[in-house]
């Protein structure tokens, strides 16, 4: 009998601090009008002083092993999604098991805002294989670590906070496909220049503000609204499905216009296309994980609906996964 792996449990965490646009008002010349008219966002939420991505993963992958009935002892692997490491050594993934409890391998996943794709993909892999039986794989990110607050162009753009699911083998499908793609032709788009072995941290990088995320907006802007409703119809395709067959498309949350191109072009609406980025901004990693716990924990999942996750970002990277729905509604649980 095939081995497939199927979603049993999901959890998200935001940091507890806001920033609304308004904040954002007194940091840079910018106004609530035109972030919210260019970008749909209206807050987003901050790591506090001594937090990090591992901590905002770490609570959401709790969540997730909590709502699946697991225990540390059953994690088999860990796939950890982000762009924002707390360290370039050891992986988060490393940090974020210690705080579970886990000995288990864990390895991260960078692929920016296509990571927990990227991660689902691996996790998947894993339990078909049988090399793995239960699987925790979860995005998380803290990039206003890597924000410029100087920037308007950047800034009102990206929030924190992580999602979490947890894979378990099944004879029924479960991630029934994947598609993940990679262009590193458009690496200089969305970049981080220095902290890395091609630009190691000096006085000129920081006098540059080349620690920080540099973006050419207009470029990304195009290429997401060209690659998602692609990998969307390649993978519903893959597995026999088309756009009909979809119950949620939960694409990566980077912006309200960049979802509205999207509904035009795939003939969908608001009501089959999940959009909370207006709350979060963009959490980047985390985005997809957070929004799939809340389409779950608000009750908006039945078994047997047809969902697309998908992912873009830098790199440029993109990713979608066919998902069949197989958990029941939290509410009819003991
Ligand atoms: N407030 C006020 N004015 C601003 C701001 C701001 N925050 N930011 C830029 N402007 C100004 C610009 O300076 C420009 O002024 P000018 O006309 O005098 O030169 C004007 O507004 C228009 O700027 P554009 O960049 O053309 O604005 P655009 O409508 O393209 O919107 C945006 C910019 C929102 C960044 C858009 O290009 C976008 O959403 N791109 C995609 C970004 C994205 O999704 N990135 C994440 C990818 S995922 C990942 O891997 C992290």
């Amino acid at each position: 009998m095939t081995r497939h792996a199927e979603i049993i449990g999901t959890g998200s965490h935001l940091p507890e601090r806001v920033l609304t646009n308004a904040d954002l008002e007194n940091m840079v010349e910018t106004s609530d009008e035109w972030i919210l008219s260019r970008t749909g966002i209206a807050q987003r939420r901050i790591v506090a002083e001594g937090e990090s991505t591992s901590d905002l993963a770490a609570r959401a992958a709790s969540m997730a092993m909590e709502c699946a009935h697991v225990t540390a002892q059953d994690i088999d692997m860990l796939f950890l999604g982000t762009a924002s490491p707390d360290h370039i050594m050891p992986s988060t993934a490393c940090i974020t098991a210690a705080k579970l409890g886990l000995t288990c391998p864990a390895v991260d996943l960078s692929a920016a805002c296509s990571s927990f794709v990227y991660a689902l993909h691996s996790g998947t892999t894993a339990i078909e294989s049988g090399r793995a039986r239960t699987v925790l794989v979860i995005g998380a990110d803290a990039l206003t670590r890597f924000v410029d607050f100087t920037d308007r162009a950047t800034c009102v753009l990206f929030g924190d906070g992580a999602g979490a699911v947890v894979l378990r083998a099944s004879d029924t499908p479960g991630v029934e496909g994947i598609v993940l793609g990679a262009d590193g032709t458009g690496a200089e788009q969305l970049i981080i220049p220095a902290g890395g072995a091609a630009q190691p941290i000096s006085v000129d990088a920081i006098e540059a503000h080349d620690q920080f995320l540099k973006m050419s907006g207009g470029d990304v802007f195009k290429f997401a609204v060209r690659v998602i409703p692609r990998a969307t119809t390649q993978v519903l395709a893959q597995s026999g499905y088309s756009i009909d067959d979809l119950r949620w498309l939960v694409p990566h949350q980077a912006n309200q216009r960049i979802l509205a191109t999207v509904e035009q072009r795939l003939c969908m609406d608001d009501s089959r296309v999940y959009s909370n980025v207006e709350f979060t901004g963009n959490t980047s990693s985390a985005s997809i994980p957070m929004a799939l716990d809340d389409l779950y924990t608000s009750g908006r999942l039945a078994p047997g609906d047809l969902l697309v996750l998908v992912g873009f970002g830098a790199g440029l990277t993109w990713g979608a996964a066919v998902v069949r729905w197989t958990m029941a509604p939290q509410h009819q649980e003991a």
